[in-house]
């Protein structure tokens, strides 16, 4: 059988150049192009770690993307540049699956929400796919499978690395602002806060921070219970909603986020109970580059195209 092709849009970037990682080890996707305009012609593999190839970097308009007809087309770019991108491979009319890592289409009907552990059976062959954001990820992971027993919204806190923060650079990328130091910002009404309101179908309430490190993200959520539950109880829901899910892993202990840099899963758990029951901390962690953007991209190509959703993630 001959490769499906994929194109990465924004390919410089953290997250485009940790798919192209992952594309690098996939038995049936070949690489037809990489988007940047900053390294518009070299070599890709002067970049990369993982990729072995001849492809050099190109900087393509969206019309260029649009004809180069590619099965798959990632949009790995920064919020609000996705439309005209989209608009043009609409316009070439094809069979052109579109994966968009920003939050552009994460709102819009007509495109599948490609969090596959929760919403998989929601898909209807859709070739139009928003990748989930990092934390609204972890939070619906930290709130999904007890949902109906809240009394109340969900408080989550989130530390994330800074490469959460792309390679614009801000103060919430800047190593030296960040020694040292945790940044609170987006305090209220964080897009992620918006994001997993809407796809829980309950309201969230979210308190992101940067922090020093690189790569990983750790969400704390509050979770007040309607009737006193056992902790057991608690942990059962998560162990049941998540079985058989290679992705997700339940654990019993709080988890670390030096833990989970560089894999592909999702680890939730700690389940700690207040004494009287009725109310329940979960902490879930994930790489904010990998389960938060390019593995889950990865699982939503796989499905587009009929391949295992897991195929070239290692699990
Ligand atoms: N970082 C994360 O942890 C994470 C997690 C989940 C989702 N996301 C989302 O994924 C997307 C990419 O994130 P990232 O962290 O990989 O960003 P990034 O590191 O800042 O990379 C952005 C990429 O977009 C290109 N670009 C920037 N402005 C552009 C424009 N106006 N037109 C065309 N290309 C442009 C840049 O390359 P050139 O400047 O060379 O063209 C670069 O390759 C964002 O929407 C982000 O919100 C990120």
């Amino acid at each position: 059988m001959s490769r499906k092709t994929i194109g990465i849009v924004g390919a410089r970037g953290h997250t485009g150049a940790e798919l192209i990682r992952l594309i690098a080890n996939h038995p049936s996707l070949a690489l037809a192009f990489v988007s940047s305009r900053e390294l518009a012609g070299q070599r890709l593999a002067d970049h990369n770690d993982v990729y072995k190839g001849e492809l050099t970097y190109v900087n393509l308009d969206p019309a260029g993307v649009a004809a180069e007809a590619a099965d798959v087309v990632v949009l790995a770019l920064p919020n609000g540049k996705a439309a005209p991108y989209v608009e043009a491979i609409d316009k070439a009319g094809g069979d052109t699956v579109i994966v968009d890592l920003s939050a552009d289409y994460r709102f819009d009907e007509r495109w599948f929400y490609g969090l596959p552990e929760l919403y998989r059976d929601r898909w209807r062959g859709e070739k139009r796919i928003s990748n989930p954001g990092c934390y609204a990820t972890a939070i619906q992971a930290s709130i999904a499978p007890i949902k109906d027993l809240l009394a109340a919204p969900p408080v989550s806190f989130g530390v994330s690395g800074y490469s959460g923060a792309g390679t614009t650079p801000s103060d919430r990328n800047d190593p030296e602002k960040l020694r040292d130091n945790l940044m609170p910002y987006s305090l209220t009404g964080h897009m992620h806060e918006k994001e997993a309101s809407r796809h829980l179908g309950l309201p969230v309430e979210f308190m992101p921070h940067v922090a020093p490190h690189f790569r990983g993200l750790t969400v704390t959520t509050n979770l007040y219970l309607a009737k006193p539950a056992k902790r057991e109880e608690i942990a059962n829901r998560f162990a049941n909603r998540y079985q058989g899910e290679k992705l997700i892993h339940v654990v019993d202990e709080a988890p670390w986020v030096s833990h989970i840099a560089s894999q592909h899963h999702l680890d939730v758990g700690g389940f700690t109970m207040s004494a009287d029951g009725r109310r329940v901390v979960v902490v879930a962690t994930l790489d904010n580059l990998l389960k938060g953007a390019a593995t889950q991209a990865m699982q939503n190509v796989n499905r587009a195209l009929g391949f295992d959703e897991l195929t070239a993630i290692p699990v």
